[in-house]
């Protein structure tokens, strides 16, 4: 398995529509392979073909790992996907704002707002159909790689247009936050 370069923005193969999936040989299993050990390289939690310059349709997705009571993550609780050719059939109505980045923006995270949960159809690395229905942040994560093979970022979903920051940013925000409410939430003494 090798690592793949990454294609970033403004790379115009990051808005293309990708296409179809019909040839399931073994080109494409180590193209899939390849994908499976730069995301995991990357730390990532998805990668679409065209991030590594593969107008197709398909992605990888390796969720979030659980977490313990503490908040600890629990080992091998993450799981795998290979999507071929998705189609998302049902959204739900909820949405929920969160915050995302993508390999192909680095340094940078922005708040988006996507359907809780999703339904999705179509193909396994063997060509065999699958369907899906998927919640949260695993919900989330498809649907951000299925943008990707739309032409589609996160930044063009942006909560508001001020609603992105450096990862720099982005952590300062959070530790103002955390001072803010810890300030607020310390018991008045005395009176
Ligand atoms: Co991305």
């Amino acid at each position: 398995m090798n690592k793949l370069p990454i294609v970033t923005i403004p790379d115009k193969i990051l808005r293309q529509k990708a296409q179809a999936v019909t040839r399931f040989d073994a080109d494409l299993q180590h193209l899939i392979d390849d994908m499976i050990a730069t995301l995991r390289e990357a730390n990532g939690v998805g990668l679409a073909a065209p991030q590594v310059g593969q107008p197709l349709q398909l992605a990888v997705i390796l969720t979030l790992p659980e977490e313990d009571d503490e908040g600890n993550e629990i080992e091998d609780t993450r799981e795998l996907y290979v999507i071929i050719n998705p189609e998302i059939f049902w959204r739900s109505k909820e949405t929920i704002k969160g915050i995302e980045g993508c390999l192909s923006i680095p340094g940078y995270l922005g708040e988006v707002a996507r359907h809780e949960s999703v339904r999705v159809r179509g193909l396994d690395r063997r060509g065999r159909k699958v369907r899906l229905h998927l919640f949260d942040w695993t919900a989330r994560i498809f649907q951000h790689e299925i943008d990707h093979l739309n032409g589609e970022l996160y930044i063009d979903k942006l909560t508001g247009p001020e609603n992105i920051w450096t990862e720099e940013e982005f952590e300062q925000r959070r530790e103002a936050l955390r001072q803010t409410r810890t300030e607020s939430e310390e018991p008045v003494v005395g009176d």
